[in-house]
């Protein structure tokens, strides 16, 4: 495998040395404080140059905050950046005046102010934290952490680790490319990187004990890049999916995560002591390797555990199929989408208009320009709602719900196999999907598409329960 053909695109190169063998700190301590600032940073690894980034803590990704089910998260945001900002807790069903939606939910923190948050999840799993003010280019520069709700009675593993994964768009000294608002990524797959991390570090390894089981939460934090992990000979099982049990299973492919998708899977380390072997990314056409695992000396059990796997299911709740609502979402638009013309602040115009101030999506013929858009869906609380969604577009999709996990009932017109909710489902070129909630937090919610610069170029709607 080459990996400079990766690291050549959009021209850039980068020479990739041997991956050093280094385990991954992990974190431990919950921080009270989130604070947004300026750090310098090492992506590429020593003998390479660093890179300025926006962090949270100092740290790419940000602290890891691992909160017992049940527990409050109480966290103030101390904003240090010289641009306002915000934090999301995606994926939590939480407050709406707590969603860190800047603009729609909260005012945006001005440089030098602070937020305090204050909720209780109501469901353990893998979620995550973000900017949510210019998205496109905060969570882009590191404005992202992992928020692991932990269960009361978790599968027995050796280790449980995080992997947020993500891509830069790293120039040849380092820093991060600055044309967020290239017309190109806004029009097609959003902004995609040269850069491949595992929680910021660029082509470390991962060392591992023979007869160990992980359990690995993978946490997309990229702009718009999808991930197909390919784990070779090892056989993940998928225990949870955007952060929401589902019934262990062991999947055919390689493991997809789109953009702000999380995925946990139980491995199992069976190589034998001292060998290697490659995580690879099979999502495009040039494959690379992500990571690999270096298997120490001492193994640490002979034959693996075969304790169950399985977490407790999801406590949502349920939609009434019967009585709900059902609402069609036709996603259009973009490079190469039959869009010809959308509504922009209620009038129609041509494609071309609508792209001269920078939009170039649209959800029902409708571009969303602004947050506080007319609702797509207005409900009152309780009520169950359909979404009929159909991408007629070129490009991947990951429609993300705020305040709400989404029941999957049909892809392509087939039915779902087995019970999985979603709240930032990865809708495929020309690919249909069925999915229901119950509309039980009350507040404005953005529906949106998590390839951040879909979002900014119209790609949003909001959903409405009072
Ligand atoms: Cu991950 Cu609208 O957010
Ligand atoms: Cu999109």
């Amino acid at each position: 495998m080459d990996r400079r053909t990766f690291l050549n695109l959009g021209g850039m190169t980068f020479l990739a040395s041997a991956m050093p063998k280094t385990l991954f700190a992990s974190q431990t301590s919950t921080p009270s404080v989130l604070t947004a600032e300026v750090t310098h940073t090492n992506i590429l690894g020593s003998g390479y140059p660093g890179t300025d980034v926006w962090s949270f803590n100092a740290g790419i990704p940000g602290p890891a905050l691992r909160i017992p089910l049940g527990q409050r998260v109480d966290v103030r945001l101390d904003n240090r950046l010289s641009v306002p900002t915000s934090v999301h807790w995606h994926g939590i069903r939480l407050p709406n005046a707590m969603d860190g939606v800047a603009g729609l939910t909260q005012k945006a923190v001005l440089p030098g102010e602070s937020f305090q948050y204050g909720f209780t999840p109501p469901d353990a799993g893998t979620f995550w934290y973000h900017s949510h003010l210019n998205a496109s280019e905060q969570v882009d520069r590191g404005l992202y952490g992992p928020l692991i709700i932990s269960e009361p009675n978790p599968p027995k593993v050796d280790r449980d680790l995080v992997w947020m994964i993500d891509d830069w768009r790293l120039l040849e000294d380092g820093s991060i490319s600055d044309d967020f608002g290239a017309g190109h990524d806004w029009s097609h797959a959003g902004r995609i990187g040269n850069v491949p991390t595992i929680n910021g570090r660029y082509g470390e390894s991962v060392r591992v004990r023979s007869g160990e089981r992980l359990r690995l939460r993978l946490i997309n934090a990229a702009n718009a890049r999808t991930f197909a992990l390919d784990f070779q000979d090892l056989n993940p099982q998928v225990i949870a999916v955007d952060g929401q049990p589902v019934t262990p299973y062991q999947p055919t492919g390689p493991i997809v995560i789109g953009a702000a998708g999380r995925v946990d899977v139980i491995l199992d380390m069976i190589a034998s002591p001292e060998s290697e072997s490659s995580v690879l990314d099979t999502a495009y056409r040039d494959p690379f390797e992500l990571t690999r695992f270096v298997y120490d000396k001492e193994p640490i059990r002979e034959t693996s555990l075969d304790t169950p796997i399985a977490l407790d299911p999801p406590t949502l709740p349920e939609p009434d199929l019967k009585n709900a609502i059902s609402q069609d979402v036709v996603i259009g638009g973009g490079a190469m989408g039959g869009l010809r013309r959308a509504m922009l602040n209620g009038q129609w115009m041509g494609l071309r208009e609508i792209s001269q101030q920078g939009y170039v999506w649209a959800i029902n013929d409708t571009v969303a320009n602004k947050l506080d858009m007319p609702p797509l869906i207005d409900v009152p609380r309780g009520t169950s709602v359909k979404l009929k969604i159909e991408n007629q577009t070129a490009f991947p999709h990951p429609m993300h719900l705020h305040g709400h996990h989404m029941k999957l009932l049909s892809v392509d017109g087939s039915a779902a196999s087995d019970t999985r909710w979603v709240d930032s489902p990865l809708l495929l070129p020309e690919q249909r999907m069925e999915l229901a909630f119950v509309a039980d937090n009350p507040g404005d919610w953005l529906f949106h598409c998590h390839a951040l610069e879909h979002h900014a170029a119209g790609l949003g709607a909001l959903v409405r329960i009072t």
